[in-house]
């Protein structure tokens, strides 16, 4: 099987093309990636040698350029995960959201589209598998803020903290509600993926994640850059009061949730992935201070005094949950790190990878890609 993987050179795409690169040497991997600020080939410098990997630098909303890419390497399977995907730059530059998510990803389906229905056995044994977010069901409400047990587990919950703060979680049905661009382009492209399969039957999938943590993300996320801030004894900006909740899974779980669906999901369906593991903001940062400030040695609080309230970001959604029960039951997928391990291993990695970290936030990274690929 020959895979195009969009994204892969970014956080979530480098964690899923090593897992199918190592774990399946018979599928020929290939990895398109534009090389945005966000995708670092040093992230996957571990199997960039391997025969069954390549890597093409194009943009997925250049149309030609993934058509080439589909004919070059007779492509039977897409992994879609490259989009631009940070909310406080979509809230900056919309435009360039709506042409990466929404016609970027148009662009891909077209190319499929036309590849695979001129192919002599049609759609059969073809699948475009598209990475979507929890942030298109919208914002649930904070009905408990200070936490109430939660009535769901996975093995991805934290063990000491297992709390939820409301009743409502998002399923597979709940209605797209999407308030920031960033989401609304991401809500566009999972409607023109669903629209591609009503329409000319493209066999799809949409999986829906909530938020990611772990090694390679750009540390303009939340986690990665309180690490970093704390290494340099910088202010950590929090956004309001604090309070806004979010439900994290360790990126190497949803990898193996991609590579299940990708073998064993059925077309057509929406499949919600997370461990049920929901933190307010502020505690959150509070575990990320006092674990960064052990690793290092300082006193516990050392780093309390770099917390700093900054003006809330705008139309801030104040709670993600989401019910991942359907991929459990279904699939028997289960998440392998306990929330606490994740992010001791999260903090561990940052900390032992300063020249990742200095690379990323320098741009030299970037130089020298673009001294390597010309652009198209
Ligand atoms: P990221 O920003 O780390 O990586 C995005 C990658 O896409 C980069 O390598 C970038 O160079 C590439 N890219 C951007 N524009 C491109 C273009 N026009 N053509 C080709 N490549 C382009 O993102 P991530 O956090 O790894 O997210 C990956 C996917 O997963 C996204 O679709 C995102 O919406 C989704 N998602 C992310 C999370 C999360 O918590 N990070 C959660 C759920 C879903
Ligand atoms: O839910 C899935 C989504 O998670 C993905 O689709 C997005 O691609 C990903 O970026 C992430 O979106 P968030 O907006 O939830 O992540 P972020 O790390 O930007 O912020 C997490 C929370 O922390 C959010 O409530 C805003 C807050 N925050 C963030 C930053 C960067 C701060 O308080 N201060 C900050 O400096």
């Amino acid at each position: 099987m020959n895979i195009l993987i969009t994204g892969g050179a970014g956080f979530i795409g480098s964690h899923v093309v090593r897992l199918f690169v190592n774990k399946y040497p018979s599928y020929r991997i290939v990895n398109l990636d534009k090389l945005t600020y966000a995708g670092n080939l040093a992230n996957l410098r571990d199997i960039e040698d391997r025969p069954n990997y390549s890597f093409v630098r194009a943009d997925i909303a250049d149309i030609d350029a993934v058509r080439r890419v589909m004919a070059d390497h007779d492509i039977d399977a897409i992994i879609h995960l490259a989009a631009e995907s940070h909310v406080d730059r979509s809230i900056k530059d919309p435009f360039t959201f709506a042409r990466t998510n929404v016609m970027g990803t148009l662009s891909l389906l077209q190319a499929a589209r036309e590849r695979w229905e001129a192919s002599p056995t049609g759609y059969e044994g073809k699948l475009f598998y598209h990475i979507s977010t929890d942030e298109v069901y919208g914002a649930l409400p904070l009905t408990h803020p200070e936490g109430t047990p939660s009535p769901f587990t996975t093995a991805a919950s934290s063990a000491t903290h297992h709390q939820a703060y409301g009743t409502e979680f998002f399923t597979e049905t709940t209605r797209y509600t999407p308030h920031s661009p960033y989401s609304a382009s991401k809500a566009s492209s999972d409607h023109f993926v669903r629209a591609y399969h009503d329409t000319y039957g493209l066999p799809v999938i949409v999986t829906n994640c909530s938020n990611n943590y772990g090694p390679y993300q750009f540390p303009e996320k939340l986690i990665p850059l309180f690490i970093n801030n704390i290494r340099h004894g910088r202010p950590l900006p929090v956004y309001g009061r604090g309070d806004n909740v979010r439900d994290w899974l360790y990126v190497e779980d949803h990898a193996r949730a991609i590579d299940l669906i990708f073998h064993r999901g059925t077309p057509a369906e929406t499949y919600n992935i997370g461990g049920f593991n929901e933190w307010k903001n502020i505690d959150l940062i509070r575990v990320i201070i006092r674990t960064v400030d052990r690793l290092l040695g300082n006193p516990e609080g050392h780093s309390d005094r770099l917390i700093t309230y900054v003006t809330d970001r705008k139309g801030h959604d104040m709670r993600y949950a989401i019910d991942s029960r359907k991929l459990q039951s279904e699939l028997g997928w289960e998440p392998s790190l306990q929330f606490e391990e994740g992010i001791e291993k999260t903090v561990r990695w940052y900390l032992d990878n300063p020249e990742w970290l200095d690379s990323v936030t320098s741009g030299d990274y970037l130089r020298y890609y673009d001294e390597m690929y010309t652009r198209r």
